[in-house]
């Protein structure tokens, strides 16, 4: 939500900052903007995406070593050139980009405006930066005193970073809440900022993630980081591992289909080294350390947005059936603000992607106070939830770019499976046999993925010409398919723009089956598996009533295949395993459907990747 660039060094800041801008689209594309400092604090701003803004500023002066850029997700005032970030304090001499929410905006922004002070904008962002040299101007501070005063009266969320004319070669950036890392170039001459480390590894593998309530300041190439609270802390700089090939779309059309096409290796990645097959053992430190509670728990909650939740509800049938351990599955945005009875035997894991989610984060915090162990599964490495919770587990399915998830579905269900199975260990409620069947299952999961993605490609685009101009889906599913077609439903909607609704199969006769027509497609899972004959009277419903079936069925069924208008076919496995195979063809039929409509697939409309404002 928002991105957020800077550079202070020796050379010229603006390729820096547009191709970060460019790398950081995905969190927000309603405008993007940057300032320059080469004596003058030169301001470049512009609706709508990086590109935009890169023709604004042909022909202009782009100089200056100094400078800051931002992408936005509008929260607060309309998406325009006036709201686009960065914006000035009142002298016009001092400029800030900013991600995240000021609550208290509209108190602070009322006192100003007693003080004197006119805004040109609507945004929450330049109260702030007029509070900043207000606080410069009477207390007869410096800048980053004045940011340290001004943060201490702040309640909300940010990422910020500052630059002044007073003050070339600085830039002061402060997070808590949404991330802020730190990029330390050539011979410490030269620093980067940005929301995540993806700007920044083309230049430097050496970062530091900030802390919550803490102010980076980088001055005459120095840096030093304190809290607000003014206590100087000492930086922990890592070495970055994610590669600059991973973070482009090596010749496919989208970011999205590439992350498709990764599969059968992020869900390798997700299980390596995880299990030995041999002496059928886990090899997850994060289960090992904790045996003794696991042993004890009594629940364990799960909590995610979206896509995540999705991966939390195939977790609930996973963990339920294998450890037989009970499992709620709980939106954060709810739970949050719900006052959940939690106690010290319950176990609660956030799962996220972006591991930044906000309401994911602030429902973490809530169950630690409350006594729960909190357990994250994630896949950005060192975002903020791996930094909070007591244990977990990375996904490892590399770079998500693409707004809409994807590869870090599957890779979290993957992980959830092992998860489930070593608690179930753990407890002793899974034999030996059962283990190695599953072991060995999982061992061909990758290539079997493979399969579906080298077999199903051209079924899926002939079946996505015949409904691409429909107006609405519906996906059915059951038990652990049903969060299947949920994410099915979600996938289509949220980059098709076609309204898209996922029901467990059974729940059709109770409602959605008024919808039927023979205009409405009816997407299926439905694997010789599980609840096969049941889906199988499920689809006969559908037919009746002359809709159309989509059906995902297993290699060689005849019954499902000979009702459905069109099937695509996955390979048969564990029961436990179809979600990540039959996940695919959807994620493909939703991807081909919306580039037949035209639609900006990797970057849909009023969407940002990273959601840090609840
Ligand atoms: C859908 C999608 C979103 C995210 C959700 C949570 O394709 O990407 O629904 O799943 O915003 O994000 P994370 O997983 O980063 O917490």
């Amino acid at each position: 939500m928002c991105g957020i660039v800077a550079y202070a060094g020796p050379n010229q800041a603006f390729d820096f900052l547009i191709k970060g801008l460019q790398r950081l689209e995905y969190r927000g594309y309603d405008s993007a903007g940057i300032a320059l400092l080469n004596g003058d604090l030169n301001i470049y701003k512009q609706k709508g995406k990086v590109q935009d803004l890169l023709d604004e500023t042909s022909g202009k002066n782009i100089e200056g070593t100094t400078g800051i850029g931002h992408t936005r997700w509008a929260t607060h005032g309309e998406p325009n050139k006036v709201n686009a970030h960065p914006h000035l304090s009142q002298s016009g001499d001092i400029a800030v980009i900013h991600n995240g929410i000021i609550e208290n905006y509209a108190t602070i922004k009322e006192a100003l405006v007693k003080r004197g002070h006119t805004f040109l904008s609507d945004t929450d962002t330049e109260v702030l930066i007029h509070l900043i040299e207000d606080i410069k101007q009477h207390e007869d501070v410096d800048l980053f005193e004045a940011v340290r005063l001004a943060l201490n009266e702040v309640i909300g969320a940010y990422a910020i970073v500052i630059i002044s004319k007073d003050d070339p070669g600085t830039i002061i950036g402060a997070r808590k809440g949404s991330p802020l890392v730190i990029g330390i170039g050539k011979d410490k001459k030269e620093y980067f900022m940005a929301s995540d480390a993806t700007p920044i590894v083309e230049y430097t593998r050496d970062v530091i993630y900030l802390d919550d309530n803490e102010i980076a300041h980088i001055k005459d190439s120095e840096l030093t980081i304190k809290t607000i609270d003014n206590v100087e802390k000492t930086p922990y700089i890592q070495k970055l591992e994610v590669t600059l090939e991973a973070i482009e779309k090596g010749g496919y059309d989208h970011f999205m289909l590439k992350e498709i096409y990764e599969q059968p290796k992020s869900i390798y990645d997700s299980m390596r080294g995880r299990f030995n097959q041999t002496d059928l053992t886990f090899a997850m430190r994060s289960l090992r350390e904790y045996e003794s509670k696991i042993k004890n728990l009594n629940r364990i909650i799960i909590v995610g947005c979206g896509t995540s939740w999705h991966a939390g509800l195939v977790g609930e049938y996973l963990i339920e059936e294998f450890a037989r351990l009970p499992v709620e599955v709980e939106y954060a945005s709810e739970f949050r603000y719900r006052d959940p009875v939690i106690t010290e035997d319950d176990l609660v894991i956030a799962i996220s992607q972006s591991g930044e989610t906000a309401d994911t984060l602030a429902a973490l915090e809530m169950a630690k106070e409350k006594g729960a162990t909190i357990y994250g599964i994630c896949n950005v490495v060192g975002s903020s939830i791996p930094r909070m919770t007591d244990a977990g587990a990375y996904t490892h399915a590399g770079p998500e770019i693409g707004v809409a998830s994807t590869k870090a579905f599957t890779a979290q269900v993957t992980v959830l499976t092992l998860i489930a199975l070593g608690i179930a260990d753990i407890r002793g409620k899974i034999s030996k046999d059962r283990l190695r069947e599953i072991f060995a299952e999982l061992e061909v999961l990758p290539t079997k993925v493979q399969e579906v993605l080298d077999t199903c490609s051209e079924k899926v685009i002939e079946i996505a010409k015949r409904y691409k101009d429909v107006d609405h889906c519906l996906y059915l599913g059951r038990g652990i398919n049903f969060p299947v077609a949920l994410e099915g439903a979600l996938k289509l909607k949220e980059i098709s723009y076609i309204h898209a609704e996922g029901y467990p199969a059974a729940e059709m006769k109770h409602g959605p089956i008024a919808l039927i027509d023979e205009n409405m497609p009816v997407v299926v899972v439905a694997p010789k598996r599980g609840y096969y004959e049941k889906v199988l009277s499920n689809i006969q419903e559908v037919k009746a009533r002359k809709g159309n079936i989509i059906s995902i069925v297993t290699h060689g069924d005849e019954k499902v295949a000979g009702l459905s208008d069109y099937f695509v076919e996955i390979p048969d496995t564990e029961d436990c395993l179809v979600p990540i195979l039959a996940t695919i063809p959807m994620q493909l039929l939703s991807y081909h459907m919306a580039v037949m409509r035209g639609c900006n697939v990797d970057q849909p409309r009023n969407l940002a990747k990273s959601v840090t404002v609840e």
